[in-house]
């Protein structure tokens, strides 16, 4: 039986799909594509692939540090740091909506056996070295020995947040007083890099380890590297081959990551002047957004987030809601300023229909 098509009607307009629900929704250019089709792999659990062992080279001379290791993501990323740095019943310091607690599925109990103690306020993701000082328990054994303090910066749920410089210099110093180990989220550190001029490598310097990712404004399609010293990236190693995250011939996923390094990360400065412009219209339009953006993501509040984000979802905007009155709205490679300018039109017709 041959199938009759049904002619679509002329009128039909074609409406772009505005996608701002995240930066790792953004998918790899054809010249990515090509430097991933022309890659050079080899046997990476026995180290020989020429590409990863290239991006991990770079990768560490990016962070100052002595080495660096691929991993297939940022929760592998972290989660393999956090194995390498404490032991079970220790207890990790993060600040409070830290994606190593909220959004890693409980990785850091079920995997490390270890408690998360959260600090500081959820509005900026930042805390100071008194909210470390005074988390800190006696040496004694009625208590979980603190062992390891984590920062995520930029700060997701903080809404891209940059932990202030000196404050992470200020914090990280007392860490090392106390002989705590120091873990850096930096899915989004090359935002925090391009926001304020500071190189990576001063703000990975004090920590043990620090992950940062390819695949969200960076651009490639998969992939994160713990970068650290030789002795705890063998630790590190170890448990990236524990978890499962050992691969093959993946330099063909680590090309995408050296090309994202080479073309992605100046740009996103225009990720962050599209999310200020966001900010300002949304305000235009009489809508509350939480701080003036400091990277790639704008927090603004709603009435019911549950039928805003469906009524965007019909105009084919695309925005992730946080609870039920705060959106996070995501630039990224993928999203040019007329679509900011189309996106602020759809919510306007939002606003205008009363929906709020
Ligand atoms: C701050 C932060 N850390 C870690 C991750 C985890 O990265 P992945 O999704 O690659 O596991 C994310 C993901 O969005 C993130 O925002």
């Amino acid at each position: 039986m041959t199938l009759r098509r049904k002619a679509l009607p002329t009128t039909l307009a074609f409406v772009k799909t505005i996608d701002l629900r995240s930066d790792t929704v953004t998918r790899p250019t054809q010249p990515m594509r090509d430097a991933m089709a022309s890659a050079e792999v080899g046997d990476d659990v026995y180290g020989e692939d020429p590409t990863i062992n290239e991006l991990q080279r770079r990768a560490a001379e990016l962070m100052g540090k002595q080495a660096g290791l691929y991993v297939p993501s940022g929760t592998l990323g972290n989660q393999a740091s956090i194995h390498s740095l404490t032991h079970p019943g220790d207890v990790v310091l993060a600040s409070v909506g830290a994606h190593v607690l909220v959004y890693e599925s409980g990785a850091a109990s079920a995997v490390s056996g270890v408690q998360i103690q959260t600090l500081g306020r959820e509005e900026t993701g930042v805390f100071e070295p008194e909210d470390l000082i005074s988390a800190l328990t006696p040496n004694e054994a009625h208590f979980a020995p603190h062992r390891l303090v984590t920062i995520e910066n930029t700060h997701n749920r903080a809404g891209g947040r940059i932990f202030p410089f000196e404050t992470l210099q200020a914090v990280t110093t007392t860490a090392r007083k106390h002989e705590l180990g120091l873990h850096l989220d930096g899915a989004r550190l090359l935002h925090a890099v391009v926001a304020t001029g500071i190189p990576a490598h001063r703000w990975a310097e004090p920590f043990d380890t620090v992950t940062f990712c390819l695949s969200k404004g960076l651009g490639a399609p998969v992939g994160s590297v713990i970068c650290g010293d030789h002795d705890t990236l063998m630790l590190v190693h170890r448990a990236r081959k524990m978890l499962g995250g050992g691969m093959r011939q993946a330099g063909i996923l680590a090309a995408a990551g050296i090309y994202a390094l080479d073309h992605n990360i100046d740009r996103l400065a225009d990720d962050h002047a599209h999310a200020r412009r966001l900010a300002d219209g949304l305000e235009d339009l009489g809508l509350t957004v939480r701080s003036k953006p400091e990277t790639n993501m704008v927090m603004f509040e709603v009435d019911d987030t549950t039928a805003f984000v469906a009524a965007m979802k019909t105009r084919s905007l695309l925005i992730n809601a946080v609870d039920a009155s705060r959106l996070r709205a995501v630039t990224h490679l993928e999203i040019a300023k007329e679509d900011i300018d189309d996106a602020l039109g759809r919510i306007s017709e939002i606003l205008n229909e009363g929906i709020r």
